[in-house]
Order: C-alpha cells, then structure tokens, then sequence
C-alpha cells in the first residue's frame, strides 16, 4: 500500500501553538473548582471504611455540634432523592447513597456541608459509623467473587475457523497466561463538583469530558428536565477517561446546595479520587498462537477475565482489536467478567486495547523467538489483506510501514537477537518492539460558526478540551476552512449552553469536533460565494461558484481578484453571520443527534463499522538497560511511529503520542494500585507510593508521525491519536527485558523482583 503524504496548504497540519496556552500557564484559565461564587459553602465526602455490608448507624451529633456546619447528608435523609448514575456502558454502579448498603471499600457515605473546607473535614472526621460488616472479596482467587462470560452487549466476540483443531496440528504452539494491574489514572486536577441554584435552575461547574452526558444524567439521578440543568466545564486538569462518565458525587452536590440553599463546592481528597472514581480494573490473559515453523499463524485464541463491581458488568474486551491484528484462518476470543467488592472501573487511556495487546504482543515475540524470526519479519508474515474476522477491508492500514520507518531510526539492525548478548558495562541492553493499534472513532455532533463583521470568527461547541489541544483543533479547522488565521479564531467550549459535542474519549475529539466545525464553515463560505456570484455588480458577478475561495482573510477569484472577507460579508448582512451545522457520520442513524442532546454519545466506531474496518497503526521500540547486579530497569529511548490519516496539529499530536509512549513506559515498569487482600482497600492511594514516571525516568522519546491520506474513515481523513501511544509500550518493554535478560515477565509492572 502506498502512503502519500500530507503537505499542508493552511492551517490544517500545521503545527500551531495552543491558543489556550497563555492562559494555562498565566492561571486566567479557570477551572471548574476556581469558580468564584458569592456565599459559597464546602462540602467534604465521608467514605466507607468497610467494603462490604450494611450501615447499621450514624453517629452524627459530634459533627453537627460543630460550629460553622451547615447540613449532613445520608441515605437516611436524602436517599429519596436521588436515583444512582446511570453507567455509560450499561449495569449499576455502587457509588450510591441511596440506601445502607456498602458495595466497596471508601464509598460515599455521607456529605458533610460546612462554612469552610477545614470545618467540614473536621467535621467529617467526627462522624462515627457502626456496620454490619461482611468479608470482602477484592480480586481473582478471592472466595466469594462471581465470574460469568461476558453477556453479549456492547462488544463482540469471535469465533472463526477451527482454533483447536489448528492447535492440536501446529508445529509451534505459544500458550501462555498474562497479567495486567490496577491502576488509576491520578490526573493532577483532583474530582471536583461545584453546584449552584437560582430560582429551580441548577449550574454545575465540573470537569467533564462530556457536559451534555452529566447534565443529562444528574437531570435523571435527581428529576429535574435536563434545561434545567447547565454544565460548564472550561479547562480541564487531566482526565484520561476517569472524567468520562457521571459518578454519584455529582447528584449529591447538587442535592446539598437545594438543601441550604447556596452553592457548594467539593474538592474530593486525592485518596478519594481511588474510590469515588473510576480506574483501570485489574485483567488476565490466555492467550494461544499456533502457527508453523516459518511462523504463519494458523489460529489465535484470545481469552480474558476483568474484575468489575458487583453490580456492573462493565468489561473492556480488548479482543475485538486483538482478533484483527493478524492474517490467520481461525481466531476465537471469550471475556470472562469476575464481580468483587469493589468499585466500578471505567475508561483509562486505550482501555481495551492497552491491557490486551500486552499478551498478544509478547506472544508474538515469544514466537519470533522460538522459530528464530526477527519480530518484524513475524509481522509482516502474517500481515492481513483483509480484516481477517470480518473480511471487510481495512480503511487503510501501515502497520508495516510503520515498523520499517521506526526500526530504521531505532537502528534494529543491529540487534543482535540473542536474549543477554548485548551488553554495556554492568548494563545488560535489551531492545525489544511492539504493534500498537487502535480504532478510528467518530461522533454525532454539532456546532456554531459566527463570522463577524470585522472577518473574525468564532467557534461555539460544547466540546472538551481535557489537556489534548482541542481549543486548537477548532481554531484551526475554522481558520482552514474560512481562509483565516488561527489567532482570528475565538473559541468557546464545554457549556451546555453550546451545540453539543459528544464525549471526548475513544481517541474521537479532534475527528468528531472537525467534521461538524467545517461543515458550519463550509456554510458559511459557500452563502458568502453565492452572494457575491448571484449578485448583478461587484468584480464576482456571474463568476463560476467553484473557482471562489476564502484565503487569507480575503475572497479570491478567478486570476487572482480578490476583496477583504469583511466586504464580501457585507453582501450578507450588516452584522454577523452565522451556521449552525450538524455532521452525523457514517454508520449512524439520524436520531443521533436527537440522542447527543438528551447526553448519549453515538459513535460510529472503526471496529465495528459495516463497510470498512477503521484502526490507526503504529510500531513502537523501546530499548531497555538492566543492571547486572541490581536489576534496575532503565529505559534510555523510545520510537514510535504512527500512521494516523490526517494531522490535524502536529504540536499537540506530538504531544499525544509522546505522552502515550511515556505513561506506557509507567505502565510497564511502575503502576500499580496495591489492594489489601483482607480488607478489599486500596493501599497506596496517594501520589506518593503511586508510581509514575518523572524526568528522570524519561530520556529520549522519537515520534515520527507517517504521512497517510484515508478517504475511507471519514471524509477529512482524520483517526484518533489520542491514545495509540500507549497501546503498544507494555509488550515492547516486557519484549526488550526479555531480550536485555533472557526473563519472560508475563504480570506488569515488571520490577526489579522480577528479575532477580
Ligand atoms: Mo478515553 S480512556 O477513551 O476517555
């Protein structure tokens, strides 16, 4: 397959500085818990210490004797009041005040509401409760947690071909079992809920990756109509999709400020983002490859369990990117759902696809390695011309194009491919390569386009801007389509008071926000050409529509005449000019607008598609240094490349992929939320014992961004990049220990203990 190039013409591709950027680092960007609000009262969360039972009592008078506490809510007085929050990904959730029982450790209890931050806390801490307490069961192996097979719902499984008569006749068999942590996503803006009423209507100020799925939600939780209800969510502090979905704090905010009658603010604690939030639930792996000598795989079996809570089956169910990595004639793929006492997980960056394409991505390699073949050769052997579960085509796919360009600026020919033969010193050098994939996802959605007189525009949706660039991508696609500058274009963003944007996740934003930005776009320019072609003066008259563009602030015709944009919009009206367009893409129905504005969010997504299978690809190579001695793991660099169709802004898409790459390099080596196996309790919910990378774990990251044109996923040709970058990190990294030291660790992290 071909891979032409990109070259940018305008704005779009060009890399552009955020717009939003001064006012990040000059702290006028408000957040939605630096709102100023006049009379404001605090609330602080009470939160389970058991994490499974009943509440049997409060004991409140400590807390409510205090002076400066206003109100103290329980099931007990307000649990009529509110229904729980509705999962985006079907089944119940227990973060729930609505009656005693205790689903998980650190549940939400009781709000305690207060003059100031301090009493409240004071105040929360004061509060005694006596439980009927049972034994909780945390994770696998625990007595007591349900496992059943996945229900057919929002994910598909496979079966194709014959998978155990293809393994009972291989030559080369990998059958191994991978295991992949909790973690939690630990972004530095902590959950955070502001509510106010005035006269029976309700403002919530919270970050959100989709205002008009909280304003929806809490309008169901506490009966109001959702108009009643509007969400702001301006800037938002890090969200990697632990902001995605409501949770039940939020209602409970809202109830506490009708209660008293003023606005209340809520910053949750840091320890209590581990369990009134969502994370990445724990996974486990079966993973089957048969193939011959030469490394042709003849099937792949994909088995994984996921813990959820009790009563949610939310599952990730990597597999269905799994089941269309590779070229072979029979794969099968089952997900178990195992119910613990715990809390609900939820999205966090690539969340199917970075647990599942661990285990496969090592089996690979694991391959690779028992028949001798270089793991790119492997690849490139079983690359597919045809998604091989469907049959359907890919909408474009350079996975090994990929491969070839980062191995090249790796330097993988050199490798030498026995385990423990290069070395450095004490250090032992491994290096060790990966696939990354990830589907190509876009939403409903609309938006406002606002020209004024002056020949400035103005972007209104109700998108989310969750550290990703997408004040840019807006002001950019609008500046392109309008023949503007960047900096001519405002844009204004998560309101519910804007045409609403569907959730910014599935690496779907920069995709779903353009396609209805430019159509507003293309309106507009398209009533500015016919009014100066239909006219009877002006140099335009009677000129051929087609041969008009808007470029650099001007109107431009044949042989070059052109005028000012603001005299070309005079044409039109002595004031503003405005469009409203609406982009519902392909594979959804027209009432998915009608679903956008209630707060679902329809999305066509790239592995589920009937005409094309829709992924971006990448290749990712790390190398990695292990002590002799210590086993300390190091990783000096990183490549990736990725094939994403258009770039919208390489700047923040750098930013994308080499964030990606560096939480993978965490992932790997350092994440993991500890869970105490007696109480069912989060151990290390800090920022402390959490571990994450920091400078000095991060050396040299490459990205190389390949040129690729697809006119298949969507028609600007866009594929997500938000969250590619970490898709392929784990197994490469396991990959390069393995190579660095003749170790398979099959259960991340990989420490030093591992390797001892
Ligand atoms: Mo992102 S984890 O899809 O919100």
């Amino acid at each position: 397959m071909s891979c032409p190039e990109q070259i940018p013409t305008g704005p779009l591709g060009t890399a552009t500085r955020r717009i939003d950027g001064r006012a990040k680092v000059t702290g006028h960007a408000r957040y939605p818990s630096d709102e100023p609000l006049h009379n404001a009262a605090y609330a602080h969360l009470v939160t389970s210490r058991i994490a499974r039972g009943h509440i049997a009592r409060f004991h409140l008078e400590e807390a409510r004797n205090l002076a400066g506490v206003l109100d103290i809510l329980t099931f007990e007085n307000v649990g009529q009041q509110a229904k729980p929050p509705k999962m985006m990904t079907g089944g119940g959730t227990t973060t729930t005040l609505q009656d005693n029982r205790i689903w998980h450790d650190g549940q939400i209890i009781a709000v305690v509401v207060a003059n100031s931050f301090e009493i409240a806390r004071e105040a929360a801490g004061r509060i005694r409760v006596d439980y009927d307490e049972e034994s909780p069961s945390p994770t696998f192996d625990s007595p007591g947690v349900e496992a059943h097979i996945r229900e057919a719902g929002e994910h598909k499984d496979y079966d194709v071909g014959d998978v155990d008569a293809a393994l009972a006749r291989a030559e080369v068999v990998v059958d191994e079992w991978y295991e992949t942590p909790t973690q939690h996503h630990n972004a530095i803006e902590l959950f955070t809920t502001t509510c106010a009423w005035d006269n029976g209507q309700l403002t919530i100020w919270e970050p959100s990756q989709f205002v008009y799925g909280l304003r929806g939600n809490v309008a169901q939780q506490i009966g109001v109509a959702p108009e009643q209800i509007r969400v702001i969510s301006k800037f938002i502090g890090g969200a990697f999709g632990s902001k995605g979905g409501a949770t039940a704090r939020t209602a409970w905010i809202a109830i506490a400020a009708r209660r008293i009658n003023r606005p209340v603010k809520l910053v949750a604690t840091r320890g209590q983002g581990f369990t009134i939030a969502t994370y990445r639930a724990e996974t486990r792996h079966h993973l089957q490859l048969a193939a011959t000598k030469d490394g042709i795989l003849d099937a792949v079996r994909h088995e994984g369990w996921e813990v959820t809570s009790r009563p949610s089956n939310y599952n990730v169910s990597g597999n269905e990117t799994t089941a269309r990595m590779y070229a072979s004639p029979s794969v099968k793929t089952k997900v178990n759902v195992v119910h613990a006492d715990r809390n609900t997980p939820g999205f966090m960056r690539a969340p199917p696809e970075t647990p599942y394409m661990f285990p496969l991505e090592c089996a690979m390699d694991e391959l690779a390695h028992r028949i001798g073949c270089d793991p790119i050769e492997l690849r490139r052997r079983n690359e597919p011309e045809r998604d091989p579960v469907t049959g359907l085509p890919f909408s474009s796919r350079h996975l090994m194009r990929c491969f070839d360009e980062a191995s090249e600026r790796f330097g993988w020919a050199k490798r030498d491919a026995k385990p423990r033969s290069m070395a450095d010193g004490d250090w032992l050098v491994g290096w060790g390569c990966a696939s990354a994939a990830y589907p190509a996802n876009i939403a409903a959605t609309a938006a406002r386009v606002m020209l004024r007189p002056n020949g400035q525009a103005r972007v209104e949706i109700a998108a989310h801007d969750i550290g990703t660039g997408a004040y840019t991508v807006a002001a950019i696609i609008a500046a392109d389509k309008l023949g503007l500058d960047v900096g001519d274009v405002q844009v204004d963003l998560g309101d519910t008071r804007l045409p609403p944007a569907s959730l910014a996740a599935g690496s779907s934003h920069t995709a779903t926000i353009s396609h209805a930005i430019g159509k507003a776009c293309d309106e507009l320019s398209e009533r500015i050409i016919r009014a100066a072609t239909t006219t009877n003066s002006g140099m335009f008259a009677g000129a051929d529509p087609r041969a008009l563009r808007l470029q650099q602030g001007r109107l431009v015709g044949p042989g070059g005449a052109s005028e000012q944009l603001s005299d070309a919009l005079k044409r039109l009206s002595p004031g503003a000019l405005e469009a409203y367009a609406e982009n519902i893409p392909t594979g959804l129905k027209p009432e998915a607008l009608a679903q956008l504005y209630s707060g679902q969010p329809p999305m066509s997504r790239g592995h589920s598609r009937q005409d094309v299978t829709a992924y971006a690809f990448g290749a990712q190579f790390v190398e990695v240094r292990v002590h002799r001695r210590t086993c300390e793991i190091r990783v000096p660099r990183m490549v990736g490349a990725f094939a994403c169709g258009t770039i919208v802004n390489p700047l923040t898409a750098y930013s994308q992929f080499m964030g990606g790459m560096i939480w993978g390099l965490g992932a790997a080596l350092e994440e993991k939320t500890e869970i105490d196996p007696v109480a069912a309790r989060y151990v290390n919910n800090n920022i402390a014992e959490y571990l994450i990378p920091v400078n000095a774990d991060v050396c040299k990251v490459d990205v190389l961004m390949l040129p690729e044109i697809d006119d298949d996923v969507n028609p600007l040709g866009i594929k997500g990049i938000g969250e590619i970058g970490i898709v392929g990190m784990n197994a490469a990294i396991a990959n390069a220990v393995f190579h660095a030291t003749g170790r398979r660790v099959r259960r991340l992290p990989i420490r030093i203990e591992d390797l001892l």
